[in-house]
């Protein structure tokens, strides 16, 4: 059976991931902080597929955490997904600084580390993936969070590149970049989404069947939906800094 890795397989997206790939027969390594979350959702898919479950309470922002993480990437996953991330409940100098840091370190050290571990034994064995959550904000102007999720995509297309040759189209990197999802993000953010339309959100179960057909595919970032591929062909056309003054407001609304 194949081996897949998530991070923050507990709720939202890597829950909906957990349970997609552990019906596609996946065996998984949940990653999280809460154990005893953990240890739920790995008895619940166990016991509904049928398949083998490991739990790896750890903290991504930790040195520790990260430790962990990075040697279960070493003794080989099929797929890993790094998914774990989390939003600020403020704009730039209303959050404290050192939640900054933790974030770049939950959304890239962690990422960049997971997938330096994971690699090598995929290209040895000639198959395997990485797919990174990134977001559609990596697209837009949004402070610390866009400009963490911007990092993830130039990372997952630059890692793609390198290992190209080696990889043979049978090794993937891909970046995901899904819109407003409902999940317990917003909610764990203090974010006031009450405004955002109904349009543009997605459903967690169809942003995780639109990254695994995008993988297959080759694709390396994957926009899932309509609205959103479209919203972001039309990023690319307008200048910068009107991407910036129409997005960085959106959604950005504190309790
Ligand atoms: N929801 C959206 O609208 C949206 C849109 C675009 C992209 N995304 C991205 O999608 C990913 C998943 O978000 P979500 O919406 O599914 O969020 P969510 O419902 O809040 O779930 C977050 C998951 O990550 C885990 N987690 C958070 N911090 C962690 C840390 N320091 N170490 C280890 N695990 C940690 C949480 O479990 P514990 O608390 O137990 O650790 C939980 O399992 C994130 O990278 C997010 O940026 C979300």
């Amino acid at each position: 059976m194949p081996t897949a890795l998530i991070t923050g397989a507990t709720a939202g997206i890597g829950a909906a991931f957990a349970r997609r790939l552990a019906s596609d027969g996946f065996d998984l390594v949940l990653l999280a902080r809460n154990g005893d979350r953990l240890k739920e959702t790995a008895r619940d898919l166990h016991e509904t597929y049928a398949i083998r479950t490991e739990t790896l309470v750890a903290d991504l922002a930790t040195e520790e955490g990260l430790t962990a993480a990075e040697e279960r990437c070493r003794d080989g996953v099929d797929l890993l997904v790094n998914n774990a991330g989390f939003g600020h409940g403020g704009t730039f100098l209303d959050v404290p600084l050192g939640n900054e840091i933790v974030m770049l370190r939950v959304h890239c050290e962690a990422v960049l580390r997971l997938t330096h571990a994971a690699l090598p034994s995929m290209l040895e064995r000639g198959r395997g993936a990485v797919l990174n959550v990134s977001s559609v904000s990596a697209f837009a102007t949004r402070g610390t969070y866009g400009a963490s999720k911007a990092w993830v995509v130039s990372f997952s297309q630059g890692v793609a590149q390198d290992i190209a040759r080696r990889a043979r189209g049978k090794v993937r990197v891909m970046a995901l970049c899904p819109g407003f999802v409902r999940t317990e993000f917003h909610e764990r953010a203090g974010m006031n989404v009450s405004k955002i339309p109904e349009f543009l959100w997605l459903d967690k179960d169809a942003v995780v069947d639109a990254a695994l057909r995008d993988l297959r595919r080759g694709v390396q970032v994957s926009v899932p939906s309509p609205q959103y591929k479209a919203i972001v062909g039309l990023s690319r056309l307008i200048p910068r800094e009107l991407v910036g003054r129409l997005s960085s407001g959106a959604g950005r609304t504190y309790d």
